[in-house]
């Protein structure tokens, strides 16, 4: 779900099995993409504590949808259908 300003609300779970996980990586990448240094679509990038699905973490919602054991591969692939298909990937993983 698009926040007020119409960019899209990222959350990336900051509890200690998702960090262990490798949530770190990804935090990395999405701050790189939410300063416009990979991406065209607008978002807002924020973290939540642990949200009980620590088996599959790394977590992160976008809008209001979970994704789970993300990995820099997975991160790429979703911020390229942030981006839509005619924008390329630009994110750096
Ligand atoms: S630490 Fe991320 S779901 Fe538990």
């Amino acid at each position: 779900m698009p926040a007020e300003d119409g960019a899209i609300e990222i959350v990336v779970c900051l509890g200690s099995s998702c960090f262990a996980r490798g949530n770190s990586e990804i935090l990395a990448a999405l701050q790189h993409y939410e300063q416009g240094k990979g991406s065209k679509a607008q978002v807002h990038l924020s973290g939540c504590l642990c949200q009980d699905q620590c088996k599959q973490g790394p977590n992160l919602k976008i809008g209001s949808e979970f994704h789970h054991n993300i990995t820099a591969a997975r991160l790429r692939e979703l911020l390229q259908q942030l981006d839509g298909p005619s924008r390329g990937n630009h994110a750096k993983a």
